[in-house]
């Protein structure tokens, strides 16, 4: 019989948990257990998975005993108090948040892009940003081709980047405008309905905000490329789901669209989506609730013979989060290996 794995949600109340919950039981991972964790907002809570009401768990010291997998969601201060703790408890963790992830010693994964950096952790693995996940997919089929020397993109990210909480208020938001009453705003610095405002994480010195610092510095790390020319520009959009991206790359020579085109058609993660006399390609409601990165617009760049141009969507909270956690934990215990070569994690039997 396969063997079956204890696994913790941290953050199950989340949109990226509510996620989780989803993708393990369509994707069938293989459970032993599966323990729900939020913070004590949720005491008392139950969710529904697989038929059964399972309560949510206030995180504490002792959430982690007898757990094989974790699967973390719940912001980088969350993470960065209970990580080390589960870890020590024996747990391999699947950290969603930006607490780990350029630590050296932390491998950053994009199963599509580098699946074998995974097998390399001492505990925790980190899942990169997600706008930065859904470019990777789309870009690194064509870096395998001829290396790409510079990325400049433009985002254009939903409001499920910054949680349920967020999503509800710019639904809210919504509805004040239509009924010509003021928005109000909690999570998001300024009203995002019928509006939109640059990302709102925090400023370097340079003008650049730490969202378009995790694009540029993310990907080289998963790429593996330090010396890749990276700049990004990240807005947010009033778009429920699903984010968007406008991305323009520069090779060293010419790359032909069409070459381009028949990369993407076959790659991994990849849906290539142009009808070019209806002037159809990706948007964000059609990527919602979708596994792959919707991919299409390639066309040469006009002001530059070496350049492309292509504009994507993808599901932030799909593959821009809990899928790849999830794929990650799959290529973890695939073919029954142990969960890691060095620690050798059992799972139940
Ligand atoms: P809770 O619902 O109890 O606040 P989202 O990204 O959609 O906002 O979700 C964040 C998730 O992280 C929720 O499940 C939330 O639980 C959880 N969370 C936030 N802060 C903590 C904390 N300090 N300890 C444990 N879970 C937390």
């Amino acid at each position: 019989m396969s063997k079956t794995y204890r696994v913790a949600i941290l953050g199950a109340t989340g949109a990226v948990g509510t996620e989780f919950l989803e993708l393990l039981a369509s994707r069938h991972f293989p459970l032993a257990e599966l323990k729900l964790l939020a913070s004590p907002r949720s005491a008392g809570r139950t969710i529904e998975f697989a038929g059964e009401n399972i309560p949510v768990e206030v995180v504490d010291e002792n959430a982690f005993k007898n757990v094989d997998i974790v699967l973390a969601s719940a912001g980088a201060s969350t993470s960065r108090v209970w990580a080390d703790k589960a870890v020590a408890a024996g747990a391999v963790v699947i950290d969603n948040s930006s607490a780990f992830r350029m630590e050296p010693t932390v491998p950053l994964v994009v199963p599509e892009v580098n699946p074998q950096a995974a097998f390399t952790h001492k505990g925790i693995i980190a899942n990169p940003n997600c706008t930065t996940i859904l470019m990777a997919v789309a870009v690194w089929p064509l870096h395998q081709v001829q290396a790409v020397q510079r990325i400049v993109a433009a985002t254009y990210q939903s409001a499920s980047g910054a949680g349920a909480r967020a999503m509800e208020e710019m639904k809210e938001q919504a509805q004040a405008i239509l009924q010509g009453e003021s928005a109000k705003t909690d999570i998001f610095p300024y009203p995002l309905a019928f509006n939109l405002f640059p990302h709102n994480s925090k400023l370097n010195d340079l003008g650049y905000c730490e969202e378009e610092m995790k694009m540029v510095n993310e990907t080289k790390k998963i790429f593996a490329t330090p010396e890749m020319r990276i700049t990004a520009t990240c807005v947010r959009v009033p778009v429920l789901r699903a984010h968007s991206e406008a991305i323009n790359l520069e090779f060293g020579s010419p790359f032909s669209v069409e070459k381009a085109r028949e990369i993407l058609s076959h790659a991994p993660g990849v849906k290539l989506v142009e009808d070019w006399q209806a002037n159809y390609f990706p948007m964000p409601m059609e990527a919602s609730g979708k596994d792959d990165v919707l991919v299409g617009r390639i066309r040469q760049d006009l002001s530059n013979p070496n350049g492309l141009e292509l504009w994507l969507s993808g599901d932030q909270i799909r593959k821009g989060a809990a899928l790849n956690a999830v794929q990650i934990a799959e290529l973890l215990v695939k073919e029954n290996s142990p969960l890691t070569p060095e620690l050798a994690i059992s799972g139940q039997n």
